[in-house]
């Protein structure tokens, strides 16, 4: 039987089985590029958390993990195009080499933000790590260096993403059924 988060999903996008396969990818990426360099995980709440814990054990890097809460949402599903600092971070992240992890990258707005925001604050070095890309809709020259899946100009939730706060705990990536959100 459906549960009732499922029974509001339009479709699977990517599931469970593409998701591990490809962390696993991203994972041994980024070894490779890290490797001695004891680099800083540090990832964009709230969307990112699922995310960032299967790729920091996908990797197995010498690392620390830090969080920053920032929004530019506020319950509806296009960008305000405001970035706000909710929770920052609370060490010197001068001369480390920084993994940002983000859930998807959209606008642009937030990554574009954050990597100005830390290359101030004297990151070493700043690699940007995105699970989804949705490129239709960028409006900031912003890229990523690794990117999970591209998908395409649609909301989705699942592993992390929200609608309203709610869907974060389905284990693949879905996209909503548009009566769910009418009327935003
Ligand atoms: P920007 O537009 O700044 O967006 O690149 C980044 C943040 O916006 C959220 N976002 C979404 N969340 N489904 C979601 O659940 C989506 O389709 C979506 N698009 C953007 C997300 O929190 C991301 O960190
Ligand atoms: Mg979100």
């Amino acid at each position: 039987m459906k549960s009732e988060m499922e029974q509001d999903l339009f479709k699977v996008l990517v599931t469970e089985e593409q998701l591990k396969r490809r962390i696993a990818e991203l994972g041994g990426a980024l070894y490779e590029r890290f490797a001695g360099k004891n680099p800083l995980f540090l990832g964009v709440l709230k969307g990112s958390f699922v995310f960032m814990a299967d790729l920091v054990r996908a990797c197995q890097l010498k690392s620390d993990v830090e969080f920053i809460a920032v929004s530019s949402y506020e319950n509806a599903t296009v960008s305000s195009g405001r970035v706000h600092i909710n929770h920052d971070i609370q060490q010197d992240i001068s001369g480390r080499h920084l993994i940002i992890v983000e859930d998807i990258l959209d606008s642009g707005n937030t990554l574009a933000f954050l990597k100005d925001y830390f290359l101030t604050k004297g990151a070493a070095s700043i690699t940007i790590v995105t699970l989804l890309d949705k490129p239709a809709r960028r409006t900031k020259a912003v890229t990523a260096d690794l990117v999970g899946f591209t998908v395409p100009d649609e909301f989705v939730v699942g592993y992390g993403l929200d609608y309203a706060q709610a869907y974060r705990n389905i284990p693949y990536i879905g996209v909503l059924k548009p009566e769910v959100y009418a009327g935003q």
